[in-house]
């Protein structure tokens, strides 16, 4: 993680005004990738201009993808010049996906199928996080991968071949572990499978189906018939509703805040951070917009309200994991107790998000309880400010200060740089919205 950069932040004006929510990191790194192997020039636009998506473009200009951003009228768009299903070149170096899991789990499948040898690695965190989980697939279907830690962590070691068709059940819902087996699947002969043992984030399946890729989806069920070339294409990528989900707290607990989002994706699969938020009480209108792309797009009005505890679990916590480090502060403001279970998962993301959280929360006086799986948060009115360790997660960072805004002496947050992993302009949208006026 890049930069040590310290940052104090303390600011009590109530968030007033409209921002346009960059776009969504999820699927800047699907359209990125569908485009590079598609054939002929493609454009996406609004793509999110941040450190994680950067590397998986990185990645595609190092095996040979020319791709060039530009601008219209304001919106970031990038120019991605596909070679087809059979176009990419042996990259001549170890590809550094720096914090990306993303990056490095989808290109792990993508590149098992290529003729040729290829190397993965990444940042201190992510050469921490588990791959076996997306490894194993891929060797079912016959790919050749080794790497460290007993075969379970970056660097990763890939001999691309030829590929054979599965049918994987997944054990647990990861929208990166399918999607680097549907990855893998476009350039494998016959029809690969996978079975979700329940919804999760489901952009890959919706941009198969916008590129007109052979994709069906039965139940629980997703097969992909590869071999076939595809087209480019326009792809309009939607605002990050994991980026909205900044403002959506900070917009609920300031008083007298009243803010609107605008273009954020609403797509089921990742909505659950709203609901989540309506249980607790908070004061946020939808407004549908018209597309052209396959996502759903909103405009959501937030105004400050008071906010109760609630349990979050199950499928709502599953949807809800990128959000939890916001969430806590939502819950650490709120009437009573909020607890977050079956979230273990949280312990292998960017940092140990329980950890992290439970440690900033309860030096700023706020009583927490943690568990294997998630945490207990009783809300507080009552916030002193600290000197808040990020270990350079930017979910981590982004929700500290958006704590700092309300603790008594403002927070100090030791890594400020590492905001840039997923929304490099989330300071000057917030500094924006504090403006007195
Ligand atoms: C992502 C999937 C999720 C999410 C991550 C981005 C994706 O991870 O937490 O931030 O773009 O596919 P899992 O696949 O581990 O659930």
């Amino acid at each position: 993680m890049s930069g040590d950069t310290q940052s104090s932040v303390t600011k009590i004006n109530p968030l007033r005004g409209e921002i346009l929510i960059p776009g969504d990191k999820s699927i800047t790194h699907r359209a990125i990738i569908l485009s590079a192997l598609a054939q002929g020039p493609s454009r996406i636009l609004g793509y999110l201009p941040s450190e994680d998506c950067e590397a998986t473009l990185r990645a595609f200009k190092t095996m040979g993808i020319r791709i060039s951003s530009e601008s219209e009228g304001g919106i970031p768009c990038l120019v991605v010049h596909g070679k087809g299903l059979q176009g990419l070149a042996e990259p001549e170096n170890v590809i550094d996906c720096g914090n990306s899991g993303t990056t490095m789990r989808l290109m792990t499948g993508l590149l098992s199928a290529q003729p040729f040898f290829s190397v993965l690695t990444g940042d201190a965190s992510l050469r921490l996080r588990p791959m076996a989980r997306v490894m194993k697939p891929i060797r079912e279907m016959g790919g050749e991968i080794h790497a460290r830690a007993n075969g379970n962590k970056a660097p990763l070691a890939i001999s691309g071949t030829a590929l054979s068709p599965i049918e994987y059940k997944l054990p647990i819902a990861s929208a990166q572990v399918k999607s680097a087996i549907l990855l893998a699947g476009l350039r494998v002969s016959g029809t690969t499978t996978v079975i979700e043992p329940g919804p999760c984030r489901d952009h890959t399946e919706r941009m198969f189906q916008s590129f007109g890729i052979s994709f069906k989806k039965e139940g629980n069920a997703l097969s992909v018939s590869g071999g076939a070339d595809f087209a480019g294409r326009t792809i309009e990528v939607p605002g990050d509703i994991s980026s909205a989900a900044f403002f959506l707290v900070a917009g609920s607990i300031i008083p007298g805040s009243e803010i609107k989002l605008c273009n954020v994706g609403v797509n089921p699969t990742r909505a659950a951070v709203l609901n989540i938020l309506k249980k607790m009480g908070a004061d946020i209108d939808l407004a549908l917009r018209k597309t052209t792309g396959n996502e759903p797009v909103a405009d959501l009005k937030v105004r400050a309200a008071p906010l109760k505890g609630c349990v979050v679990e199950g499928a709502l916590m599953t949807a809800a994991l990128d959000e939890f480090p916001i969430l806590c502060i939502a819950a650490a403001r709120a009437e009573g107790r909020t607890v977050f279970r079956e979230a273990a998962e949280l312990r292998v993301k960017e940092s140990d998000r329980i950890e992290m959280m439970a440690s900033a929360l309860s030096g700023m006086g706020i009583a927490v309880e943690t568990f294997p799986d998630g945490m207990a948060i009783t809300g507080n009115p009552k916030w002193k400010g600290v000197f808040c360790k990020t270990a350079g997660d930017h979910r981590i960072a982004m929700s500290l200060v958006i704590a700092g805004l309300l603790a008594e002496g403002g927070n100090q947050i030791d890594d400020m740089a590492c905001i840039k992993t997923s929304f490099p302009d989330f300071m000057n949208l917030l500094l924006g919205l504090t403006k007195p006026g």
